[in-house]
C-alpha cells in the first residue's frame, strides 16, 4: 500500500529491531518535556494565589478582593502586567530557540539539551528566592531561555534516533513529559496554595528545579544522534552509534542514507537564506503554520488560566485548583491514546479527530457559558449542573487536543525537515510556538473580558480552518524514514511542483570507504 503517497517500489525498509538503548534514549531526550510543561502548569496556579498577588502585583490583588458577584466576572483578571509575568518566559523562548539552532548543528543536540537543563535549573532558583517583580521576570527569562534551547533540540533528537516505524510513539513521549510537567505543577499548585504564611507560591516556582536538573543530568548519559555526528564529520562514531540503537551490525542501508543525506546538509552554507527557496516551500510552510495553528486551537487558554477561569465563573480557590488537576490528568492520559496509535492510524486520521472533537466541545462550552453569563458577566449562583457540563466539555475538547495538535505539533515539523535545514526550521516551529503562546497567555484576559463567550467561538472557527487546511495540504508521514521524506513532497499532488529532485545530490568520497 502507498504511504505518504509514495508508490511501495521507492520505499525503503531499514533493518533493525527495537532496542532498549533506543527506549532509553528517548526517555532521557524527552523528559526535556517536563520543564516546558512544568512551566506551563505552575504560572496558572500561582498567578491565582493571594499572597502572589499581594507580594508582586497588588494591584490586582485589590481588584480582585473588590469583585462583587454581580459585577462583570470576565474582567476581574484583566492586568497587563500579571500577563507579562506569564508571557515573559515565551519572548525569551523565541529568542533563545534562535541561537539553540547554530549550537544544534554547530556542537550537536546533546549539548544544546544539557544548556537546556542548565539555564532552566538557574531561572528556577532565582524565581524561588524572588525578592521583586524585577527577580521575578529575571529568573523567567532564564526559564525562557532553557525552555528555547530543549524544545529546539529534543524534538529533532528524538525522530532521528527512533526507528522510522515506531519514530511517531517515541517522538510523542516528549509531549508525554510536558503533560506529566503540567500535571505534577498543578499537584504541586494543589498543595502550596494551602500552605499557611503564604510562601506556597516560593516552592511551586523553585520547585522547577527538580526537572531542570532531571534533564541536564540525565544529558549526560545519552550519545548524540547518528545524523548529528554525522553533520560534524564524526563517520565512525555515527556508525557505531546506529549499531547501538538499532540492534543490529549491519546498519549499511540505513548509515549510506544518512551520510548521503548529510554530504548534501554540507553544501548549504546558509540554513536561513536556503530555507525560503522554494524547494523549501512545503517544510517552511508546516514549520510556521502547525505550531501557530496548534496555539490556535486555545488549549493554553485552559493550561495557564484554568484556575483563572474556573474563579471567574465562581468556583472557589479550591475547586478551582482542583479542576485544574482534573484537566491535566486528562490531558496526560489521552497523549497516551496518541503513542499508541499515531503509528497505525497515522498523523492525518489524529489531527482530523481530534479537531472534530474540539470543534464539538467548543460549541458546548460556548452555549452553556452564554446562557448562563451572557455579555453582561454576572451569573448569580452557579447550579451544579452547569459547572458539570462546563468541566466534562472541558475534558473532552483537554483529550481531544492531547491525542492530536498536541504531540503532532510537535512530532510533524521535527520529522519533515531535511537535514540541511532541519535545525532552523526547528527553531523557527519553536519561536513561532513561542510568539502565539506568548500572545495568547498576554491576550487572554483582554480577550475574555472583550469577547467574553465569543472567545471560545474565535477558537473553534480557527479549529475548522486548521482541519481544512490538514485534510488538503498535509501528506501521510507515518512510516517514511526520516531522510526519505523528501518522498512525500514529490508524490504529493500540490506540494509537487515546488520540490526538485534531490536524487542529483552529491556522493561522498571519503563515505564509502566506511560504508
Ligand atoms: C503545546 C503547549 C501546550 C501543551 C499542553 C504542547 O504541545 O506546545 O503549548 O500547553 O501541549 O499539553
Amino acid at each position: 500500500m502507498a504511504v505518504g503517497g509514495i508508490p511501495c517500489d521507492s520505499r525503503k525498509n531499514y533493518a533493525g529491531k527495537f532496542t532498549c538503548k533506543v527506549i532509553f534514549a528517548c526517555v532521557v531526550a524527552a523528559s526535556g518535556g517536563l520543564i516546558f510543561g512544568y512551566d506551563l502548569g505552575i504560572s496558572g496556579g500561582v498567578t491565582s494565589m493571594d499572597p502572589f498577588l499581594q507580594k508582586f502585583f497588588p494591584k490586582v490583588y485589590r481588584k480582585e478582593i473588590s469583585v462583587q458577584p454581580s459585577d462583570d466576572q470576565y474582567c476581574k483578571f484583566d492586568n497587563q502586567i500579571l500577563t507579562l509575568f506569564t508571557s515573559s518566559l515565551y519572548l525569551a523562548a523565541l529568542l533563545s530557540s534562535m541561537t539553540a539552532s547554530r549550537i544544534t548543528r554547530g556542537l550537536g543536540r546533546k549539548v544544546t539539551m544539557m544548556f537546556g537543563g542548565l539555564l532552566f535549573a538557574f531561572g528556577a532558583i532565582i524565581n524561588g528566592f524572588a525578592a521583586n517583580l524585577l527577580m521575578l521576570i529575571f529568573g523567567r527569562v532564564l526559564l525562557g531561555f532553557g525552555i528555547g534551547f530543549a524544545n529546539q533540540s529534543v524534538p529533532i533528537y528524538l525522530s532521528e534516533i527512533a526507528p522510522f516505524k515506531y519514530r511517531g510513539a517515541l517522538n510523542m513521549m516528549f509531549q508525554m513529559s510536558i503533560t506529566i510537567g503540567i500535571l505534577v505543577a498543578n499537584l504541586l499548585n494543589y498543595f502550596t496554595a494551602k500552605i499557611e504564611g503564604g510562601g506556597g507560591w516560593r516552592i511551586s516556582l523553585g520547585g522547577a528545579v527538580v526537572p531542570g536538573l532531571i534533564f541536564f543530568v540525565g544529558c549526560f548519559f545519552l550519545s548524540d544522534s547518528p545524523n548529528s555526528l554525522l553533520e560534524r564529520n564524526k563517520y565512525e562514531e555515527a556508525k557505531d552509534m546506529l549499531r547501538r540503537i538499532r540492534g543490529i551490525d549491519n546498519v549499511d542501508e540505513e548509515f549510506k542514507d544518512l551520510a548521503k543525506a548529510s554530504e548534501a546538509a554540507k553544501l548549504v552554507q546558509s540554513p536561513w537564506r536556503d530555507i525560503l527557496s522554494s524547494k523549501y516551500r512545503p517544510q517552511l510552510t508546516f514549520a510556521i503554520l502547525i505550531p501557530l495553528f496548534q496555539q490556535l486551537t486555545g488549549m493554553n487558554v485552559f493550561v495557564f488560566y484554568a484556575p483563572v477561569l474556573f474563579k471567574s465563573m465562581g468556583f472557589g480557590n479550591n475547586a478551582s485548583l482542583m479542576s485544574a488537576l482534573i484537566t491535566s490528568i486528562v490531558n496526560s492520559c489521552a497523549t497516551l491514546v496518541s503513542i499508541a496509535t499515531v503509528d497505525k492510524y497515522g498523523r492525518r486520521t489524529l489531527f482530523l479527530l481530534g479537531g472534530l472533537q474540539m470543534f464539538v466541545c467548543q460549541a458546548v462550552m460556548t452555549i452553556s457559558i452564554a446562557s448562563k453569563f451572557g455579555s453582561s458577566g454576572s451569573p448569580g449562583q452557579l447550579p451544579l449542573w452547569f459547572s458539570a457540563i462546563v468541566v466534562v466539555a472541558m475534558c473532552v475538547y483537554i483529550a481531544g487536543f492531547a491525542y492530536s495538535w498536541g504531540p503532532l505539533g510537535w512530532l510533524v515539523p521535527s520529522e519533515i525537515f531535511p537535514l540541511e535545514i532541519r535545525s532552523a526550521a526547528q527553531s523557527i516551529t519553536v519561536a513561532v510556538n513561542m510568539i502565539f503562546t506568548f500572545a495568547i497567555a498576554q491576550v487572554f484576559t483582554a480577550m475574555l473580558c472583550n469577547l467574553k463567550f465569543g472567545l471560545f467561538i474565535f477558537f473553534a472557527i480557527c479549529v475548522v480552518g486548521m482541519s481544512i487546511f490538514i485534510y488538503k495540504l498535509l501528506p501521510e508521514t507515518k512510516g517514511v524514514p526520516i531522510e526519505e521524506m523528501t518522498l512525500v513532497w514529490k508524490y504529493h499532488p500540490y506540494w509537487a511542483k515546488f520540490v526538485v529532485d534531490k536524487n542529483s545530490s552529491p556522493v561522498m568520497g571519503k563515505l564509502e570507504l566506511i560504508i
